[in-house]
């Protein structure tokens, strides 16, 4: 079949596969420990669930506004401010069908072919292929375990070229977990406005930060509005993954093409999911530190056992749930080898020892694989377990 060049650019999200891979086992009955999805295991929290129902009973179910109703885009520019110190109006908010669909939006209406997209690696896997199918080319920025993969305002400054449109800075970031501070936030938003990029600050996990870090948001700093585009999402932070409501804040032209490309694509997010949503903005923050407390005590144990499988070593996550451990001491050609690279590892982690989850290629850091620890303190024990004892193996053969 003949598929568009723009299509063709692009693949399935590495993550999909696995999670795919995974459920296949278990549909035939495989117990497998599960570290695939990115997605919170707590309910959505029963204020917002109720919000949702009265909506249907109130036949809140047509169509609504293109960018979401006013008063969901009024809250979320409040709740923005009181939780994280910007100074945003609602109609320089849209409300979009998750966070990826509002990153896909802001890239299409501002990328394009020629343009340079500066991504600190190791990334998200989705945000290189929105880049390609808008047509531009990503430009990678290297980060270091030992700096908590914290992206540089020093290490920026050396790869940017008269084609670099935007710079994208994922914190606490997706697959590793790595916080930019706000000092060194600010000085590459300073290099940001002094070379007249935009600043995409994906803030999807701003609520999940462990000690010493606090939620922050670079919109919070003086004269940042003009290069700033801030993606945020309810899916993380209230649990509501299949809600899929997400939106962006930015200076309202932007906002307005990305109401034209919604009127021309998805219409509006689902008018109940928007009701649930403005329920979330509107309540109180409290079933947030309970479910924070728990990623917690699992970021401990996860860490502390995946440094005691020998030649595995793992850094602090600082926010986000995802633990992030460099296995390349277990790789290659050699006899006491399992694999030549954690593609083939996690292919074998699923199939011999029942444990799912992402190899680093797909983020861009090959030689690390990406556990999420959003399951519960038990299934981690397990998969612990499970892995100490296929890495022993190859320790035994050595
Ligand atoms: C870094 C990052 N950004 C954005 C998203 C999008 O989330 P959603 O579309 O569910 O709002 C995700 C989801 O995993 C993510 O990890």
């Amino acid at each position: 079949m003949q598929l568009t060049n723009r299509i063709n650019r692009i693949q399935v999200s590495p993550t999909a596969v696995v999670i795919s891979a995974a459920e296949q086992l278990k549909a035939k009955g495989v117990d497998i420990a599960d570290f695939g999805p990115g997605e919170p295991d707590f309910p959505t929290p029963d204020h917002i669930k109720k919000a949702a129902i009265k909506a249907i009973e109130e036949n809140r179910t047509k169509y609504t506004p293109t960018g979401g109703i006013m008063p969901l885009r009024e809250s979320i520019a409040a709740w923005h401010k009181r939780e994280l110190g910007s100074d945003y109006t609602a109609k320089e908010c849209v409300v979009t069908v998750g966070g990826k669909h509002a990153i896909f939006n802001a890239i299409s209406v501002l990328i394009q072919a020629g343009d340079e997209v500066l991504l600190p690696a190791p990334y998200w896997v989705s945000f290189p292929d929105i880049i390609k199918y808008a047509g531009g080319t990503p430009v990678i920025v290297p980060t270091r375990p030992e700096d908590g993969f914290s992206a540089k305002a020093s290490v920026i400054e050396k790869l940017i070229t008269p084609k670099t449109k935007m710079l994208i800075i994922n914190s606490p970031s997706n697959p590793c977990g790595g916080v930019v501070d706000g000092p060194e936030f600010e000085k590459i938003l300073a290099l940001c406005k002094r070379h007249n990029i935009w600043l995409m600050g994906d803030e999807c996990y701003s609520h999940f930060v462990y000690d010493p870090h606090k939620p922050f948001s670079i919109a919070s700093a003086r004269d940042s509005k003009a290069n700033v585009i801030i993606i945020g999402s309810v899916s993380k932070t209230f649990a509501m993954t299949g809600w899929r409501i997400g939106y962006t804040l930015g200076p309202e032209q932007l906002i307005q093409a990305m109401i034209k490309v919604q009127s021309q694509s998805t219409s509006n997010p689902t008018s109940i999911a928007q009701y649930a949503a403005l329920a979330a903005m509107q309540g109180n923050m409290e079933t947030v530190p309970p479910m924070l407390a728990e990623y917690a005590k699992r970021r401990n144990r996860i860490v502390e056992g995946l440094r005691a499988i020998p030649g595995v070593t793992c850094e602090w996550p600082g926010g986000a749930f995802y633990a992030f451990p460099n296995v390349s001491a277990h790789l290659g050609d050699g006899k006491s080898a399992h694999a030549k690279n954690c593609t083939d590892l996690a292919k074998l982690l699923l199939d011999k020892a029942h444990v799912a989850l992402v190899p680093g290629e797909a983020f861009g850091a090959p030689g690390f694989l990406r556990l999420s620890y959003a399951t519960s303190l038990d299934r981690i024990e397990e998969g612990l377990r499970r892995l100490e004892k296929f890495f022993s193996r190859s320790e035994a053969a050595a």
